[in-house]
């Protein structure tokens, strides 16, 4: 520890900014933890802060430029620091210091450590180090200890506050490496943590005040992480443990392959209520020779029979998708199966990106690239479809009444939203703030493409 840590210490401040998935936001909450023993607060602008930290996401060619844009700004803001005799320590962690290393410090001289995505616990030593006057430092190995495991005790991770609502990291890494795809060389293969320790943590989210728990991984339902006797659970036990938790009402996944919806995980949609009946299964395409090229293991028909399973289990279950228009030799007949397997499936709800080459994928080399033209008038037909699949979704929900977690406050005087069990926003007018994080049954007056619009039954919580 150095001399001005400890109590009594003056307060430093860290910034962290957050780019790309819920991983990523799970992964910064962790890292303003493991600064607190050292003195750090966090702190909601990089002018106030000690050390910036950019949490970054490499998925597309934009998720990249954004933070070289960003160190353009810290650069010029570290120099009027150091005019008034202050230092600021510039990190980049997540993805893109995964994938660039060594080249993100000749690139942008004046990010101080490059910090790779399972390195982030050993923060503090780094941050000693550089405070020291050590030399920038660049760490993106995938050390063998369990990054989880060094991580502070649940009950102080001060994130435990933030509402009724947290992410938690199970699974990590990815073995798929379907070829348009950076994550499984930014994350590396897959890694499940072990159930009693993702238990620990929901058992004191829940104390905290957390109702609804998203588990996060990148390929959440290849999940095997060891039970209490040493054997593999799935998800779907996994879930069942979790369910069991007083004061969990709600739980949610993201985001799985449809290789790995196994009938366990089926059979939790059908008989474990607190499992919300929304699920983001991401497909891509519905061109066999495109899903063939992409290696997703799967064809259209499959993924189409595995909805239909989904719903027999639970009729009321709402899907959400990823797609990618534009693949390398994507032909107008291939985008028309897209279009077709969307009409097939019906959405509530779905993400879609033209295709991006990112360095280092076997995507990114094939010869037949797509111009930007057609990309963007591909998806903007598919986008039409899929809000329309959205509107009617939404608009079909006027009239129910259904329980909505308040975790946001509205911006119009006592307005509360929250989420719906299909995981819309539902805004809700003339609502007394101490249902601020609780579940509460609400009549849906009105939906609309983004959002819903509901009204109070009782002014009291469903569950307290
Ligand atoms: N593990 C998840 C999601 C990973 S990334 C899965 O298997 O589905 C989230 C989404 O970004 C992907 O589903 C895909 O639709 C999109 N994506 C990934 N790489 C991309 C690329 N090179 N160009 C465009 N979109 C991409
Ligand atoms: Fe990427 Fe495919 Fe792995 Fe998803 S399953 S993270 S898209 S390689
Ligand atoms: Fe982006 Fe890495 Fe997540 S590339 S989407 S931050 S796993």
């Amino acid at each position: 520890m150095g001399p001005d840590t400890g109590p009594g210490a003056p307060r430093k401040k860290i910034f962290v900014k957050t780019y790309g998935c819920q991983m990523n936001v799970y992964d910064s909450a962790r890292m303003v933890d493991v600064m607190a023993p050292s003195g750090y607060t966090e702190v909601d602008t990089p002018e106030e802060a000690d050390i910036v930290i950019l949490n970054t996401c490499h998925i597309r060619e934009k998720a990249a430029e954004k933070v070289y844009s960003e160190l353009g700004r810290l650069r010029e803001l570290k120099k009027e620091k150091s005019g008034r005799g202050e230092n600021l320590l510039i990190g980049v962690a997540g993805c893109v210091a995964q994938a660039e290393g060594e080249e993100m410090r000749r690139r942008a001289p004046v990010v101080d450590l490059v910090l790779g995505p399972q390195t982030y616990h050993r923060l503090p030593e780094y941050v000693e180090r550089l405070a020291n006057g050590g030399p920038g430092i660049v760490e993106t190995e995938f050390p063998a200890d369990d990054k989880f495991a060094s991580l502070p005790a649940p009950e102080r991770r001060k994130t435990l506050a933030r509402g009724a609502t947290a992410f938690l990291t199970i699974q990590e890494g990815c073995d798929k490496f379907c070829t348009f795809c950076v994550v499984p060389y930014t994350r590396g293969s897959e890694f499940s943590r072990p159930v009693a320790r993702i238990l620990d943590e929901a058992r004191a989210l829940a104390e905290a005040g957390v109702r609804e728990i998203t588990l996060l991984g990148q390929n959440v339902n290849a999940y095997h992480g060891e039970d209490e006797k040493g054997r593999a659970a799935t998800l779907g036990d996994l879930i069942r443990r979790l369910a069991a938790i007083d004061g969990i009402a709600r739980l949610r996944y993201t985001t799985s392959h449809p290789r790995d919806m196994d009938e366990a995980l089926i059979a939790a949609h059908a008989e474990v209520p607190e499992l919300m009946p929304y699920l983001h299964l991401p497909v891509q395409s519905g061109s066999d020779r495109i899903l063939a090229a992409m290696n997703r293991r799967h064809d259209a028909e499959t993924y189409i029979r595995l909805v239909e399973r989904i719903r027999a289990a639970n009729p009321g279950i709402a899907m959400s998708s990823d797609f990618i228009v534009g693949f390398p030799g994507e032909t107008e007949e291939d985008f028309e199966a897209t279009l077709a397997l969307i009409r097939a499936v019906g959405y509530a709800q779905a993400y879609s990106f033209k295709y991006s080459p990112r360095p280092g994928t076997p995507a990114a080399t094939e010869e037949d690239q797509l111009p930007v033209e057609a990309k963007s008038e591909r998806l903007q037909r598919l986008q039409a479809l899929l809000g329309e699949q959205q509107i009617a979704f939404n608009s079909a929900c006027a009239g129910r009444t259904m329980p909505v977690l308040f975790d946001r406050r509205g911006r119009g005087e006592s307005q509360l939203v929250g989420r719906s069990p299909y995981l819309q926003s539902v805004h809700v007018g003339d609502a007394p703030e101490n249902l601020f994080g609780k579940l509460v049954d609400v009549e849906i007056e009105e939906g609309y493409r983004n959002s819903l619009r509901g009204r109070l039954l009782r002014k009291e919580p469903v569950l307290a």
